[in-house]
């Protein structure tokens, strides 16, 4: 049958009842957790879009590859199955466990990264970044200039500046940068995909180099969904052979398992080099875990090695990408600016332009995330001034470059209702958007200010400046 409807590929066997409130609650609650929808606990939330990190629902089949876990400290059976799943995904020689994506990434740069090192990337993530920093090394961003424009139409806005990566390994010398990454999909850039012409052409300037180029895989399935549907000659393969192809084209990865893997918590570091892999196995040891279980439970291994595999199924990623696309269309068919086009795993609302009266210093995309949940009862997340911004000594706010809100999708959780729903929320919002008033702070911490910060509305009278 040539039905147009694409449906959600799996049928309910279990569900968690969510809660309703009204809007005389939502509103104390928003009081008492200072307008910071972090502090709220999540029974009180109606639809959390908050991140689709580790919040995906699990398959009936990776419930049943659970029971058969065996946790034994050394050599377990599901380590075997782990390694034996990635492997025939990613086909790098050496897999280690790591209990989330950055205990990858610590392992990583302490092993390969000195002071005064220089790592690009498309974009970093933030415990990228922080990670990279950590060990003294300079952590640097070189996103296409269309990746720093919302409106603007791009099929792979998440590409590497290729003429920057040559221009930056020109100016601080080949030696200081121990490797670049590529993140897939750009998380930070709006969940914008990467070409497989992309990939090819920085892994071409690296070998040039001899830096080796590793792969940020959290949502590499998404990715290679993408390059399937939008770029030249991929249309007939499967997402599994895109994605084989993407890793052969780079020298490791690190992989956040709570994204694509389908699974609650979970993650991994790969690479080919023996002398890299047997120094990254003793930082494992010191810290995580013994090389066959890595800080997770012989259960967890098994979880992810079946969710690799499902998170590739061509039907689940058709829905996938299209019930995200189906949230951003929807509302930007209303006039509700967002970050074009829609990515794979979140929809990014520029709440600037949605807030024009509200300047960055008060907080338009807070301002915005608090009143989807008044509204609601929805969780979003501010990507803006509050988290990315700073106060100067003399108390001025820095503006981020950009005022997101990000309304990330968790995987196989919410139904095309559950998102009509958000539609209607977020389109109710849109045109009472004038009377909304911006935030200010009330208290903030000394660094990621954000998951804490406390704020209250501006008052009625003046203005919202
Ligand atoms: C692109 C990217 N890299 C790395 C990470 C870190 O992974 P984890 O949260 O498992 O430590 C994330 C998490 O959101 C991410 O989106």
């Amino acid at each position: 049958m040539g039905a147009k409807t694409i449906i959600e590929p799996f049928r309910i066997k279990s569900v968690e009842p969510i809660r309703q409130t009204t809007r005389e609650e939502r509103q104390k609650l928003l009081e008492a957790a200072g307008y910071n929808l972090f502090l709220i606990p999540s029974e009180h939330i109606l639809i959390d879009l908050l991140t689709d990190s580790g919040t995906n629902a699990m398959s009936t089949e990776q419930w049943a590859a659970m029971m058969r876990g065996d946790e034994s400290y050394a050599g377990s059976p599901s380590f075997t199955r782990f390694r034996e799943s990635i492997q025939a995904i990613m086909g790098y020689k050496h897999v280690i466990p790591t209990h989330q994506g950055r205990a990858a990434e610590r392992i990583l740069f302490e092993v390969m990264c000195k002071k005064g090192d220089v790592v690009p990337n498309n974009t970093h993530f933030d415990t990228t970044r922080a990670n990279c920093e950590f060990v003294g090394a300079e952590a640097v961003d070189l996103p296409i200039p269309e990746a720093l424009r919302p409106s603007v139409q791009h099929p792979f806005k998440g590409n590497m500046d290729t003429a920057g990566l040559e221009a930056l390994i020109g100016r601080v010398g080949a030696k200081q940068v121990p490797l670049a990454m590529l993140t897939v999909t750009n998380n930070s850039g709006g969940g914008q995909p990467v070409s497989m012409r992309n990939v090819k052409e920085v892994k071409q300037i690296c070998s040039r180099h001899g830096i080796p180029l590793y792969i940020d895989a959290c949502r590499f399935a998404e990715n290679a969904y993408f390059i399937k549907l939008r770029e030249a000659g991929y249309s007939k393969k499967t997402p599994r052979e895109i994605a084989r192809e993407m890793f052969q084209n780079a020298d490791g990865c690190t992989m956040s398992a709570k994204k694509d893997g389908l699974a609650n918590i979970g993650g991994f570091l790969c690479t080919n080099d023996d002398s890299l892999a047997q120094q990254e196995e003793n930082l494992l040891i010191l810290t995580e875990g013994f090389p066959t279980y890595g800080g997770l439970a012989g259960r967890d291994l098994e979880a992810i090695a079946v969710g690799l595999n499902e998170g590739l199924h061509e039907d689940y990623l058709n829905y996938r990408i299209a019930s995200t696309a189906y949230l951003g269309n929807h509302i930007a068919a209303e006039g509700v600016p967002i970050v074009q086009p829609p990515g794979g795993h979140a929809i990014y609302i520029d709440a600037r332009a949605f807030l024009p009266h509200v300047p960055p210093r008060h907080f338009p995309g807070v301002a915005l995330a608090a009143e989807l949940y008044l509204e609601g009862g929805i969780r979003s997340v501010e990507i803006g001034t509050l988290m990315f911004g700073k106060r100067d000594e003399k108390g001025s706010e820095w503006a981020a470059p950009m005022d997101l809100l990000r309304l990330a999708i968790p995987r196989r959780v919410y139904t095309q209702s559950h998102i009509d729903y958000v539609v209607e929320v977020i389109l109710a919002v849109w045109r009472r958007r004038n009377e909304i008033r911006g935030l200010k702070l009330t208290y903030q911490a000394p660094f990621l200010r954000h998951f804490t910060a406390r704020l209250k509305p501006m008052g009625n009278t003046g203005p919202n400046v």
